[in-house]
Parts: structure tokens; C-alpha cells; sequence
């Protein structure tokens, strides 16, 4: 193969064959770890993604549950003074809270959001990142097809995994309480009053637009790197077992075939200084112990003929 032209020709074998074994396992080990890792990242970013939409869907889930079963439960009671606990949003946002805090170790770095242009509670203003996601919900709210956003952000720093959804208000409902305050039901109006929500927030929403996202964070630090650090570990052990391979090989070749022919080339040697004691010892029944074998017999072919010759001259 021309490729093997390549490596020089006053090479010694072992030095060919450590040159020809390293540049296989390098190719080896580069080709495959460019796939392993592409492998490994994807099935992290799928992971995120797993915990991610479970979140936003259970959330979403507890919204319904509120808007369905609790609100018309309390809408009656509800005339003087406003249950919060009534209002879908409050309760998906308070689970989250409660979600994060009683298991702290877990899911404590999570975050969750209803991030709106115009939010009732300032808690819940979309930042500029936020803004863009909404902005990306809205244009692909205009054509049919997937309604959600995913990518990475950095939040204080962190790298964060999230999922968006859209918030879109689709029942007349909800104008009640924010299209105006006028048209605000008292017990709401009250809050205003109080100073618990500044003037004009969460008001003026629009029915079927985009005016906010659902939207949760995954720390994805973490598992980026424990994903990072079984890469690197499986990356040792294949360049370990390379290692090894390359070492045993040599080890081998000096053993069977180096030493044995550096062996026959000594006796060639004596021999050809006319040292007819030395032996050619076979101590394989492979090619080099033929080898051996074939310089037994010139030497004996050239002891008999050299007997001859002295004979004939006496
Ligand atoms: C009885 C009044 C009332 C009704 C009806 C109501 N909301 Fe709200 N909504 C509120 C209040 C008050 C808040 C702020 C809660 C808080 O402080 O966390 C809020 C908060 C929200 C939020 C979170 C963002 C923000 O503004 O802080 C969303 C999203 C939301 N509402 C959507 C809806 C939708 C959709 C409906 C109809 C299904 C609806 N609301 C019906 C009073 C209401």
C-alpha cells in the first residue's frame, strides 16, 4: 500500500509499527470521539429537554386544574376580598415555588416564569431575553405548526436549558380583570388601590395575541458536566487501551521477531569471520525459526564445501 512508503525506510520495525499502530488509533480515537461526543451532547440536550417540557406541562396542568375546579369555586366568596389562590397563574407560578423549595436539592437552581410584556405582578416582567423568545412565540403564532421555543440562556451567569410556551388569552374571561381597572371586579380594584399592583400593570391584554411566555429554566451546567466528565473518562480508557496495545505489540515483536533475527544476524556475522562454532538456534516454528532453520543449513552447506576445498588444496 503506498501509504506505508510514507514512513521512512531506515525506520526500525518496532518504530514502523508504533508509527503505522499510532496514527490508526489516532484516527481511531479522533473519528470516534467526534461521534461519541456528539452522541453524549445530544443525549444531554434530550434529557434537559425531558425535564423541561414535564415541568412546563405539569405547570400548565395545575393552571388548568385552577382555572376549571378553583376559580368558579371562589368566584362567588370571592366579591370583597380577591383569592389569589383563585387565579390560574397565581397558583401554577406558587406550586413551581413550593416545587423548588420543599425539594431544594434537586430542583432549587430550576426557575420558572410567566414573563409578559405588561404583567399584572412586576415579578413576572419579561427581560430582554425574554422579550426576544415572546417576539419568536408571536411570529410563529401567525403560521400553523409547533407553538413553542427552546434554547440557552444565561441567567446570573448560569447556563439555563428552557422551554417556552406561549400565553395566549382566548376567553373573554380573563378581560374582566385585565383589560382596565374600571372594569376591574372590586376585590381586585382594592389591590390596586393598596398599592399591591402598580397603575396600568396587567391591564390592556388583547384576546388571541401573544402578550407573554410560560417559560422554565433547566440548569444545564450540571449536566453538561457530568456529561463532559463520562466523556473524558471513556476517552481515557480508549486512549489507555491504545496505549497498551501499541506497547504490547512492540513488546511482542521485540520478543519474537527483533531479538530472534538481531539473534541471527550476530551468528551470520561469526560466521562469516569464520567462527563455524557459532549455532543458528531455532527457537520458533514460525518464519523466523525457518529463517533460523535455512541458515543452519548454508552453514552446513558451507562447512562441507569449505571441507572440500582445504581437502582438495592438501
Ligand atoms: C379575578 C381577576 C382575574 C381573572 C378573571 C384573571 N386573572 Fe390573570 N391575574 C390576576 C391577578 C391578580 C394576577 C396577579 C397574580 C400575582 O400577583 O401573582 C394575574 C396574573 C396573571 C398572569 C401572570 C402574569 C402577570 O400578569 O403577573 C397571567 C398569565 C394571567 N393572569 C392570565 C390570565 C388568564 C389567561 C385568565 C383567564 C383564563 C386570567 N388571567 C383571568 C387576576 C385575574
Amino acid at each position: 500500500m503506498k501509504i506505508f512508503t510514507l514512513i521512512p525506510k531506515d525506520f526500525s520495525l518496532s518504530k514502523k509499527l508504533t508509527i503505522l499502530m499510532s496514527v490508526i488509533f489516532l484516527t481511531g480515537i479522533i473519528a470516534s470521539s467526534f461521534v461519541y461526543y456528539n452522541v453524549l451532547f445530544g443525549y444531554a440536550k434530550n434529557e434537559l429537554n425531558t425535564q423541561a417540557n414535564l415541568l412546563i406541562s405539569t405547570l400548565d396542568s395545575v393552571r388548568k386544574y385552577t382555572n376549571d375546579r378553583v376559580t368558579p369555586l371562589l368566584q362567588e366568596q370571592s366579591e370583597e376580598k380577591l383569592l389569589l389562590e383563585s387565579i390560574p397563574a397565581f397558583a401554577s407560578t406558587s406550586v413551581f415555588h413550593v416545587l423548588a423549595d420543599v425539594y431544594k436539592d434537586k430542583y432549587g437552581d430550576y426557575l420558572y416564569k410567566d414573563a409578559m410584556f405588561n404583567p399584572t405582578n412586576l415579578r413576572d416582567l419579561a427581560t430582554k431575553d425574554e422579550i426576544k423568545v415572546i417576539d419568536k412565540l408571536s411570529q410563529q403564532h401567525q403560521v400553523k405548526g409547533a407553538k413553542i421555543d427552546e434554547g440557552f440562556l444565561t441567567i446570573d451567569g448560569q447556563n439555563h436549558f428552557y422551554t417556552a410556551r406561549p400565553i395566549i388569552i382566548t376567553q373573554a374571561s380573563c378581560l374582566q380583570c385585565h383589560s382596565t381597572l374600571e372594569k376591574a371586579p372590586p376585590a381586585l380594584k382594592v389591590l390596586y388601590q393598596q398599592g399591591k399592583y402598580q397603575a396600568n400593570a396587567g391591564f390592556g391584554w388583547e384576546l388571541n395575541k401573544v402578550i407573554g411566555t410560560k417559560i422554565v429554566y433547566v440548569p444545564a451546567d450540571k449536566v453538561y458536566q457530568s456529561t463532559r466528565q463520562s466523556f473524558i473518562l471513556v476517552l481515557g480508557i480508549f486512549i489507555a487501551i491504545f496505549a497498551a496495545a501499541i506497547f504490547l505489540v512492540n513488546l511482542w515483536l521485540k520478543q519474537y521477531v527483533v531479538r530472534p533475527l538481531n539473534r541471527i544476524t550476530q551468528v551470520a556475522e561469526a560466521v562469516s569471520l569464520g567462527d563455524m562454532e557459532a549455532d543458528f538456534e531455532k527457537k520458533s516454528n514460525d518464519e523466523v525459526g525457518r529463517l533460523a532453520e535455512a541458515f543452519t543449513r548454508l552453514k552446513t552447506s558451507l562447512v562441507i564445501a569449505m571441507k572440500r576445498l582445504t581437502q582438495k588444496n592438501e
